[in-house]
């Protein structure tokens, strides 16, 4: 059975869609087959993989709502292992939707839960916010992986971030686990982003993971050429780092 993890933080820009797909993509590579769901309307996940935002038949906000057959979303990208339920703006909708249904908050468990088997790993792309599709990534999901800046504001919000996944934990998903911080866009030459990085290795000492990625402009064209950055430049310090990280993530997954 697939795990299932889930790249949030309610911050925007920090970098989570960035690590959702190359760590996805990494998992491909190291032969894992892998799933990839794009769960925010700004679809970057999708054209991130070379997916066009507008020509899907089946998106996620089809399979939330429109109770499309959840294989029929999945689309296999030119990548190893790697396939994708896209999204794009129609999602905006949906997640307003949602609010009235039953079941609201568990609807993307019980869709993936008719996928996992196919899968060794789910990799969840979550949207800049604590609303109704990110707390259904909390529901849905074995592990979360929290993206992160090291800037100021950063530490207020992930005390926030932390409390409202102890919440949910308690309240719909007791096996929720938080797998581990990823420093992200890290400039070791900033003396705020070595304090960042210093309380937060303070503060949650096990959590934080070792591998950090620096900022690198390969990371930020690749997604301009619909590839993870190993499929643009294997041989970057992006390329290296996002690895590293993801086998981390494997090493962290069999603590
Ligand atoms: N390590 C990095 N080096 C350079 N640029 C990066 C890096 N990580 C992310 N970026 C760039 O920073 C921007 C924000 O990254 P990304 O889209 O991954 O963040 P996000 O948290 O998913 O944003 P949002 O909250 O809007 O969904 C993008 O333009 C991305 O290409
Ligand atoms: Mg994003």
């Amino acid at each position: 059975m697939g795990r299932i993890i889930a790249l949030a933080n309610q911050k925007g820009g920090v970098g989570k869609t960035t690590s959702a797909v190359n760590l996805a993509a990494g998992l491909g590579i190291l032969g894992k087959k892998t799933l990839l769901v794009d769960l925010d309307p700004q679809g970057s996940a999708t054209s991130s993989v070379g997916v066009s935002k507008k020509a899907q038949r089946f998106t996620i906000a089809d399979l939330l709502i429109g109770g499309c057959r959840s294989d029929n979303a999945v689309i296999h990208t030119e990548f190893q292992n790697l396939d994708l339920i896209p999204a794009n703006i129609t999602l905006a909708a949906t997640e307003f939707d949602l609010i009235e249904k039953e079941d609201a908050e568990a609807r993307l468990r019980r869709i993936l839960s008719t996928l996992r088997d196919d899968y060794d790993f789910i990799v969840l792309d979550c949207p800049p916010s604590l609303g109704m599709l990110t707390i259904n990534a909390m529901v849905a999901c074995d592990n979360v992986i929290i993206p992160m800046q090291c800037e100021y504001f950063a530490l207020e919000g992930l005390v926030q971030l932390m409390t409202t996944i102890g919440q949910l934990k308690r309240r719909y998903n007791p096996r929720l686990v938080i797998l581990g911080i990823l420093v992200t866009m890290y400039n070791g030459r900033l003396a705020l982003s070595r304090d960042v990085l210093a309380e937060l290795q303070k503060h949650y000492p096990d959590r934080v993971f070792h591998a950090k990625i620096s900022r690198n402009a390969r990371l930020s064209e690749a997604p301009g050429f619909g590839m993870p950055v190993y499929y643009h430049d294997d041989c970057s310090q992006g390329a290296k780092e996002y690895l590293r990280a993801t086998k981390e993530l494997l090493e962290r997954i069999c603590c």
